[in-house]
């Protein structure tokens, strides 16, 4: 590592119709200086932002650094990053064997499951601790043992067939969607499923639409595959329509053909809200107009405290331009890896050949595919009362500890209050205060690809049980006030 202060960075260059986009070319940069990473100044005009973010400072808190705050380390020097089989001078020089894109991204966050998260407090974290509830699941593994060798075997790249059809009946039921078999594809999670599409349509430099904030793993995914991410801001009535479709003309008029618009519908990574039903009906009349797919993600569907149920877009538009994901980590449990995503049947047979992995967690699929018929709806309606509580304990401590100024959503579902401070507050340098009186949140900048948002923040209510949500909250309100104070001193 003789030259600390050079580092590989993707070129970029400006297309005709103002367009950024990265060249094919690597270069050789300075690691402290401004360009690293970032197009030039002025040359994101046309069509949105840089496809590679900058996240911010990286930060480490002590030795138990939190998995959220792995995720702020930006790329690290090809030097730093090919030095992984050691100094020999045999070692394979990573720096050329390595793809451009392997080189470009930053490193991915380790989540340590040795670690007690239990001695803090977190609203980063998704599901409670409780879930899934061992004792069925076991008892279900068991019979599932004895009774379905097939289970222990290889299985079809497009899921387990009784699972499919344990998952079309929930959705004709629960969902009110009709889909057939040739319309599913079984995955490891609505993040496989994201990946998935993306690796099915998008090439480097491709725009594709996003609410924002959105989910911080769609942010991700989005930047690993290059993509020129624009931006539709999301209001108290979800992803704001006449902004969509702002930004549709402005790519048309620009000779650019975005190949998808991802929004959540329900219960929306990071800010809790729920697009309305006409709302849902302009996405799809815009999507026909301007030739484009639509993904749905409605990962927290089952997860409803208060409201009526709205129909998912994939409804609306009877599945003809709209994929719809899903997955049972929010209810059955993350760790099972199973999600699932419908589409038009053309596509799934290609999403199908882009699948090499001898079968989604085969075993846990048939434990899925019964224990889903005997016990999601009863799980999944005490999941609603413990989640229903904690949020209104959450709710009830930000009046109580967040300083003036301050506001915050009211989600009628799912895990995430999202809450903006006053501007001079920047969450980011919060976080690490935070970690060291034992609290963790999501800072805001990860769930957008411009690094905005650095005035907000998310909360999980999920995880933390009730008891410490209060004193959780209080800790971040001192927090968020002493910044105010610092801020005020300049
Ligand atoms: C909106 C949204 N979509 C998809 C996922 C993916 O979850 P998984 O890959 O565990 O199914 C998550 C998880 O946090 C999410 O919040």
């Amino acid at each position: 590592m003789g030259r600390p202060s050079r580092i590989l960075h993707r070129a970029f260059r400006t297309t005709p119709n103002g367009v950024v986009a990265p060249t094919n070319r690597l270069a050789f940069g300075h690691r402290a200086g401004e360009q690293h990473r970032q197009p030039a100044h002025g040359t994101q005009r046309a069509v949105g932002r840089s496809p590679l973010p900058d996240h911010g400072p990286p930060y480490q808190c002590r030795s138990d650094r939190p998995f959220v705050v792995a995720t702020f380390r930006t790329a690290r020097p090809v030097e730093e990053s090919c030095s992984c089989f050691g100094p020999s001078a045999a070692s394979p020089n990573l720096s050329v064997l390595l793809s451009r894109r392997a080189i470009d991204l930053p490193d991915a966050p380790r989540l340590d499951n040795t670690e007690d998260v239990a001695t803090r407090i977190s609203f980063v974290y998704g599901l409670t601790p409780d879930s899934p509830p061992a004792v069925r699941v076991a008892m279900t593994c068991r019979r599932t043992r004895h009774e379905r060798p097939l289970g222990a075997r290889y299985g079809d790249s497009a899921g387990y067939r009784g699972l499919i059809e344990a998952l079309l009946a929930k959705l004709r039921l629960d969902e009110v969607i009709d889909a057939g078999r040739e319309n599913m594809i079984v995955t490891a999670g609505g993040s496989q499923s994201l990946q998935l599409v993306l690796d099915a349509l998008v090439v480097w430099g491709d725009s594709v639409i996003t609410d924002a904030p959105t989910w911080l793993g769609a942010v991700q995914a989005f930047r690993n595959v290059g993509a020129n991410v624009v931006g539709v801001p999301v209001d108290e009535h979800g992803t704001d329509t006449s902004a969509l479709e702002r930004e549709l003309v402005r790519l048309r008029d620009a000779g650019v053909q975005p190949k998808l618009i991802y929004v959540i519908s329900n219960f929306q990574n990071p800010s809790g809200i729920s697009t309305t039903v006409e709302r849902r009906q302009r996405i799809v009349e815009l999507a026909r107009e301007h030739g484009t797919l639509i993904l749905e993600d409605d990962a927290y569907f089952d997860l409803r405290y208060e409201g009526a149920s709205l129909p998912p877009i994939y409804a609306l538009d009877e599945g003809a331009s709209t994929m719809y994901l899903g997955t049972l980590s929010k209810t059955m449990g993350a760790g099972m890896r199973l999600g699932w995503l419908l589409a038009p049947p053309a596509l799934i047979t290609r999403l199908t050949a882009l699948k090499i992995d001898g079968g989604t967690n085969v075993f846990g699929a048939h434990v899925a595919a019964e224990w889903l018929p005997e016990h999601l709806e009863a799980h999944v309606r005490q999941l609603r009362t413990v989640y229903r509580r904690r949020r209104d304990v959450m709710l009830a401590a930000l009046e109580r500890h967040m300083p003036p100024g301050t506001t915050w959503t009211r989600p009628e579902g799912g895990f995430f209050v999202w809450v903006t401070l006053p501007p001079s507050v920047d969450t980011t340098r919060m976080l690490p205060q935070a970690c060291e009186r034992g609290v963790e949140f999501l800072p805001g900048a990860t769930c957008y690809s411009d690094g905005r948002g650095r005035d907000q923040l998310r909360l999980s209510f999920s995880f933390a049980a009730d008891d410490t949500i209060e004193s959780g909250i209080r800790i971040i309100g001192e927090i968020a006030k002493g910044e105010l104070l610092e801020a005020g001193r300049h």
